[in-house]
């Protein structure tokens, strides 16, 4: 057979898979990334059940996509990463599932976290993380630590996390100040609740993506996505490829975000 021959059909499929990557890229513009994408991961349950495995499957094939998503933004520079990786209400699952969850988050970090300092990556949390069992924990703090030092792109992991926890926590917070006299009530304003979020320091998302399909935010980001531009995909995300990655970006590159203004030109 000719040497051109040899070639297979996944080799052929590889090449044109790349080719469309390639392109995709180039209409991405450098001047207007999103500096923050949080991401909803949803769909690994369906994922699994669609090819009959349980649903811890599907959680261990979205590890492979988290490493890919993240290796993918910070290809073009994305400066925050937030991933909502476990939220409060996920403690209503089985135990089983929970557990692999946890134990998930363990292996993900220590697999991980020797690329994610090579790549400059910091990593930080949002959510009630002391909930957490102990040998997660553990392996969060680790981490944290190891890449303290880091200054490149910012991953946040939203673990145990719940926007109206977070808010009453604010309120909470604040309500304590002003017992104590540190601030008068009638002073309270954006920065104070800033100031008191687990997001302090971090800057609103400017996209969010959410796989699955479903129309909902699900108790995510209620405060800081009031201005956040979303792009819902049906993909599962096990599936959820790098293509699709940067396609959302370029969603977003086309979106007219006003905040509430006109256009310069109306
Ligand atoms: C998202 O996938 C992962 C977590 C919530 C941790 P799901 O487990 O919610 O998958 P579906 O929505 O049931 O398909
Ligand atoms: C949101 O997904 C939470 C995470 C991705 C961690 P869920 O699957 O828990 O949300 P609902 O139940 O569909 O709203
Ligand atoms: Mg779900």
């Amino acid at each position: 057979m000719p040497s051109g021959q040899s070639r297979t059909l996944s080799d052929i499929v590889s090449v044109a898979k790349d080719k469309y990557e390639e392109s995709v890229l180039k209409l991405i513009q450098p001047n207007r990334l999103p500096q923050h994408i949080a991401i909803i991961m949803d769909g690994n349950g369906r994922w699994a059940l669609s090819r009959h495995m349980p649903r811890i499957f599907g959680h261990r094939a979205g590890m492979e996509t988290v490493r890919r998503t993240l290796q993918a933004a910070r290809d073009i520079g994305i400066e925050f990463v937030t991933l909502y990786a476990f939220s409060a209400e996920n403690w209503s699952r089985p135990k089983p599932e929970i557990s692999a969850l946890m134990h998930l988050l363990q292996e993900y970090l220590r697999k991980e976290v020797d690329e994610l300092d090579s790549s400059n990556v910091k990593l930080l949390t949002i959510g009630n993380i002391s909930k957490l069992p102990s040998y997660a924990k553990r392996e969060l703090d680790c981490a944290i630590e190891r890449l303290s030092k880091n200054d490149g792109q910012k991953l946040v992991l939203a673990l145990n996390y719940g926007s109206r926890d977070e808010i009453i926590t604010v309120a909470k917070r604040i309500g304590t100040m002003v017992a104590n006299g540190e601030i008068k009530p009638d002073r309270i304003n954006f920065k104070t609740i800033e100031d008191n979020l687990y997001t302090k320091g971090i800057p609103d998302p400017d996209l969010l993506i959410r796989t699955s399909g479903e129309l909902r935010i699900s108790n995510f980001l209620l405060w800081q996505m009031a201005y956040t531009e979303f792009y819902i995909t049906e993909t599962l995300w096990p599936d959820f490829s790098r293509v699709e990655f940067f396609k959302a970006v370029l969603e977003y590159q086309k979106r007219d975000r006003r905040f509430g203004c006109v256009k310069a030109s109306s």
